[in-house]
């Protein structure tokens, strides 16, 4: 076993071997563990919900009343005391549309009926999970139960709600079709969410989505503006707003989502939305205070002093990592005290200097940028009053990060916060940093002072915080807050690792090392690459989760399938917990409060696979079990479902122990 050290309990179980080639289709764990499927996309979640039928015909009328597809992160909210009963949260982040219908995505046809389906598996799946006689178990009637959509009306909230940049044309939506009425929104509503990524929630007992590659869901019917002269053409360069998108076509049925006659639709999205998972009749809420870019992830601190911040990153290839550090200090007795903290607040942006220290840079309209211009008389910021000035940095948040000279990034992930338990205080931050190969080369450049830098495009030198100029398998940064406040604008910053394939015969770069430095334990037991799902449990185990390519081929061909490791965050001994089925991610992860059950996220198993072969990959969850973790429900194959599994310790113990 990894041995107890301060404020980490120690790793009590043995490693799982890599899952090599030919990856096989099922989910490990270590010896004296028990995983099994918990809920699935199909599965019934809410009143009325029908059973997963295995061919994919459901309608979006079903699909609303059932588990959506691509699960990512999740929280379990306990219901009153114990852990046997409590609300899971689970964010659904896209969708594979050759396995979500029957005959793909263009097969006989695509129709406002596939937009609408496809609009209704993505969002948030919120159930409600209990234990009973030892089984874990959906409760499928629950009050509690609900899908959260596309389509589900929000409000806007904070600094650039109502800004003329967040009005857009009014639509009417039905099952039938989105038709506008004619007018314009006040730029304070949105229907739903897209992309919802990993997440976080408020000590409050909010759950928080993050909208992370929205981009992708818009599209035009006709021109897109991505001019470098205009205020719209420089925001769809710099968060990759184009005509055909990621390749879905909600466009063409749906005219909300064609940015050539809506372009203001697309600054509706990119928002941090908090969800309150007791009232499935309350209405979300976009955060516009935490900024506008890729959201991946958002975890808060408390500090002694009873502020709050929240670390965040933005997904893309050298793009920032930024925390929201809210005006007013956390009430821990009166809670509902707290419902203003996300609306008034300061952003700021991660410098990471060559010495090990860094700078919080605020994003407001004073700031003075690298150019030597405040950013309230930047032409991209400027407006009729420092109100509208920080609305447009909020909106722009990528250009403003840009304009004050913030640290480009190897595409920033999950943060994750410590646990300041049994004498370890420090306020420490780790952020995954998943890969990056548009670093380095002969050609460094950087985003463009004007903001007309398109999305990811930008290939910037290496840097000490980023040192890998071919960064195939990634690292994890960490940061402590000075003077353990999470008010602090400064603080020092070391690599928690670098990961790799220690066995690889992969000729270095100059500033390469395909080997990276993970302390496995024991030796060579626990490679793994391309961090990104990361978090701390309440007893301070480390959790990292991968998302490479997950057929255990070319750079992964040693590493194997996608999978889960536990670490030391003082030493950084790993050891690898669980491995993922074909093609799958292994994405989000959340316990009870007692420890003893994991929920663990599968997303994407046999990605790629065409709606000629859906099973071509996999057939996980079925291939691996005939029934569900309530030990009842039958797992219908057909065609491989994302989903959620459940891990107990045969002991009763502690996961990890
Ligand atoms: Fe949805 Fe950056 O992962
Ligand atoms: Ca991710
Ligand atoms: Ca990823
Ligand atoms: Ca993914």
């Amino acid at each position: 076993p990894v041995p107890p050290s301060l404020g980490f309990p120690g790793i009590g179980f043995e490693s799982v071997p890599p899952s090599l080639a030919p990856v096989a289709d099922r989910v490990t764990v270590p010896q004296g563990y028990t995983v099994q499927a918990f809920v699935c996309w199909g599965d019934p979640i809410a009143p009325g919900g029908k059973n997963f039928i295995g061919d994919a015909s459901e309608t979006a009328a079903d699909q609303a009343l059932q588990f959506g597809t691509h699960n990512d992160g999740m929280h379990f909210f306990p219901i009153g005391e114990g852990s046997d009963r409590g609300v899971l949260c689970v964010n659904n982040e896209y969708t594979h549309e050759e396995i979500l219908f029957p005959d793909g995505q263009v097969g006989s046809g695509y129709t406002i009926a596939k937009t609408r389906k496809s609009q209704t598996a993505h969002g948030v799946s919120v159930l409600e999970a209990r234990r009973i006689r030892g089984n874990w178990t959906v409760n499928a009637r629950s009050r509690y139960g609900r899908k959260i959509t596309s389509n589900t009306p929000m409000a806007i909230s904070g600094p650039a709600a109502g800004h003329a940049l967040m009005q857009t044309v009014e639509f009417t939506i039905t099952d039938a079709a989105s038709v506008p009425t004619g007018g314009t929104t006040d730029g304070r509503v949105v229907y739903g969410t897209v992309n919802n990524c990993a997440h976080g929630y408020t000590p409050w007992g909010t759950y928080l989505t993050c909208e992370e590659n929205f981009n992708g869901n818009f599209g035009g019917t006709g021109a897109v503006d991505t001019s470098t002269g205009t205020e719209i053409g420089k925001l769809n360069r710099r968060y990759g707003i184009s005509a055909g998108g990621f390749g879905y076509r909600w466009h063409t049925t749906d005219p909300r989502w064609d940015v050539s006659t809506n372009p203001n639709e697309p600054h509706l999205f990119g928002w941090i939305v908090e969800i309150d998972p007791f009232n499935p009749n309350s209405t979300p809420v976009k955060r516009t205070a935490l900024g506008r870019f890729k959201h991946e992830s958002v975890q808060y601190v408390v500090d002694a002093d009873s502020r709050i911040a929240f670390y965040m990153g933005d997904d893309e290839r050298n793009e920032y990592i930024y925390k929201y550090v809210a005006r007013r200090k956390y009430n821990a007795q009166r809670k509902f005290l707290n419902r203003g903290l996300l609306d008034d607040g300061t952003l700021y942006v991660a410098r990471f200097d060559a010495d090990g220290t860094g700078a919080w840079l605020p994003l407001v309209p004073g700031t003075v940028g690298v150019d030597g211009v405040a950013l309230r008389d930047n032409p991209n910021f400027a407006g009729a009053d420092d109100a509208e000035v920080q609305a447009k940095i909020l909106i722009k948040t990528r250009m403003a990060a840009d304009a004050v000279g913030a640290t480009m990034m190897d595409r920033p992930e999950w943060t994750g916060a410590r646990p300041r338990i049994d004498g370890f205080q420090e306020i420490e931050v780790y952020c995954t940093l998943t890969n990056n190969n548009r670093r380095g080369t002969n050609t460094p450049s950087v985003n463009a002072a004007d903001g007309s830098t398109a999305a990811g495009s930008a290939r910037p030198p290496v840097d000490a915080a980023n040192p890998r100029e071919d960064n195939d398998y990634g690292h994890i940064i960490r940061w402590r807050e000075n003077g353990r406040s999470v008010a602090a604008t400064s603080f020092t910053w070391d690599l928690f690792v670098q990961a790799g394939d220690s066995q690889t015969a992969k000729a270095p770069l100059p500033t390469n090392d395909y080997k990276g430095n993970i302390v496995a334990d024991p030796a060579g037991s626990a490679d793994y690459g391309a961090p990104d799902g990361l978090w701390f449990d309440d007893f301070g185990r480390l959790w990292v989760q991968t998302d490479q390519s997950g057929d255990a081929s070319g750079d992964w061909v040693n590493i194997g399938a996608n999978c889960m490791v536990c670490a030391d965050p003082n030493t950084g001994t790993t050891r690898r917990f669980l491995t993922a089925p074909p093609n799958a991610e292994v994405t989000g992860v959340t316990m009870t409060p007692d420890g003893k059950t994991m929920f663990v996220g599968l997303q994407h198993p046999g990605e790629d696979s065409t709606a000629a072969n859906p099973t071509q990959f996999s057939n996980w969850p079925q291939s691996q079990w005939a029934v569900k973790a309530d030990g009842v429900t039958a797992l219908p194959g057909g065609r491989p479902r994302s989903s959620v599994v459940v891990v107990t310790k045969d002991d009763g113990g502690i996961i990890g122990s």
